[in-house]
């Protein structure tokens, strides 16, 4: 048998002990679709003496991920530390100056310094995969970057954020509050001590962005995503949401427009009969729209150890394969600066809640307002409930929240 591809593994949290297991469980499938084994020689955490689900005595010990990345004994540096700073970036960065092949599921770097490192990769002709960092389980940049070659992609969309879709889908299910439906997400694991990355859309955006660049072929521009969390979406929105026939989701929205590339992230009503509608839970979903080609959208587990481990070990299977491909699907050097569209000249359907006195020529005054502002209204619905006289009395007229539809 060939020699084993030897793994230098740098986070052993949720992700890192899930691929040290799948590795394990899956060793003889792996052999079979490789033609070699792949084998964990080195791994290295922040704590030697935490607790954990694995043994740790199989392998060599190496805290510092930049000395792991460098470390001659290992062919492949798989970095599961996470964040867009040091360690994890000097580590990768080692890894693939020493001219080896790197597997992260690190959004936050990628979407930071997604091009430089893909030029450096490039440079030193090694793999830089990166699966696991978008959607989890779903393999949506493998089906970017190698199988939808001949398509020109005009527009991608997705749900990729598994708490933002659990608590609006709780909060529709269950007739729960947001505050109450996001406690329930960090009792059960689901949503970080501290959320607001995850539900103010931060999350998404920087996913986007690396699926933006995969589909347009342009540099990674984070900056350019613009973003609108959940936490101001009340059972009031998914209420009329559903009586004009649309569910609220969280989504990440990337279109080739005439001004450019438009990125954006923010709640949006889409219709209640669409593949993308039926997506609850912790769930994610991606849709891609391009040339020539009904929608594809796939499906699946986008988050957790397993699901994201399953994609980990799919980029290490492409590496002991021999396969190797342009990060982002061409070469570096062909990657142009994203022209971006601005979210002003954004054009689609908004839905708009707003509160008002009951008194003659309220109505007027507000479709007086929005026809100033060159919008037109497609239909308006009135409603008088208890609880808004009793808040009128306190509260002026103000917009409440608004979802835009996916257009
Ligand atoms: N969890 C998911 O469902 C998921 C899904 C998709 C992508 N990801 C991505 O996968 C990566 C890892 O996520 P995770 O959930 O596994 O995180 P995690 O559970 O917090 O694990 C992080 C690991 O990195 C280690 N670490 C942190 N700082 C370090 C340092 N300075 N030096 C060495 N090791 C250090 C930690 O060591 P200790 O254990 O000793 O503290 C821990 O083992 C992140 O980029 C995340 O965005 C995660």
């Amino acid at each position: 048998m060939a020699e084993p591809l030897k793994i230098g593994l740098a986070g052993l949290g949720t992700v890192g002990t899930a691929v040290v297991d799948l590795l394990e469980r899956g060793r003889d499938k792996l052999i079979a679709r490789c033609g070699r084994p792949i084998e964990v020689v080195a791994v290295g955490a922040r704590s030697r003496s935490k607790k954990r689900s694995i043994d740790l005595k199989k392998f060599r010990w190496i805290a510092d991920p930049a000395a792991l990345a460098a470390d001659p004994a290992i062919d492949v540096f798989v970095e599961v530390i996470g964040g867009a700073g040091d360690p994890a970036r000097r580590a990768v960065e080692t890894a693939l100056a020493a001219g080896k092949p790197v597997v992260t599921a690190n959004k936050a770097l990628l979407a930071r310094h997604g091009h430089r490192l893909a030029v450096l990769a490039e440079r030193h002709q090694v793999a830089l995969n990166f699966e696991a960092s978008v959607a989890g389980g779903i393999p949506i940049v493998k089906t970017l970057r190698e199988s939808l070659n001949g398509d020109a992609v005009t527009r991608i969309y997705g749900i990729l954020n598994g708490t933002c879709n659990y608590i609006l889908s709780r909060m529709e299910r269950d007739r729960l509050a947001f505050a109450d439906c996001l406690r329930e997400a960090q009792r059960l694991g689901y949503a970080e001590a501290d959320p607001s990355f995850d539900v103010e859309g931060h999350d998404t955006a920087q996913k986007l962005a690396i699926l933006a660049s995969l589909s347009f072929g342009t540099k990674i521009d984070e900056a350019a995503v613009f973003v609108e969390g959940i936490s101001s979406i009340t059972l009031a929105d998914l209420d009329a949401a559903a009586e004009l026939g649309y569910r609220v989701k969280l989504l990440g929205v990337a279109v080739r427009t005439e001004a450019g590339i438009e990125q954006r992230v923010h709640p949006t009503m889409v219709p209640k009969e669409s593949a993308i509608a039926q997506v609850l839970g912790v769930t994610n979903a991606v849709t891609v729209d391009a040339d020539g080609l009904a929608p594809i959208t796939l499906v699946g587990p986008g988050a957790g150890g397993m699901a994201t481990a399953s994609a980990v070990v799919s980029d290490l299977a492409d590496i002991a394969r021999g396969v190797r491909t342009p990060p982002f699907g061409r070469p570096a050097a062909r990657m142009s600066a994203i022209r971006r569209a601005p979210m002003q000249r954004h054009e689609g359907g908004y839905y708009i809640r707003l509160l008002a006195r009951d008194r003659p020529g309220s109505a007027a005054a507000i479709a007086r307002r929005l026809a100033q502002q060159q919008i037109s209204i497609e239909s308006i619905v009135q409603r008088q409930t208890c609880s808004v006289n009793r808040r009128k009395r306190r509260a002026p007229p103000r917009p409440a929240v608004r979802a835009s539809r996916c257009r």
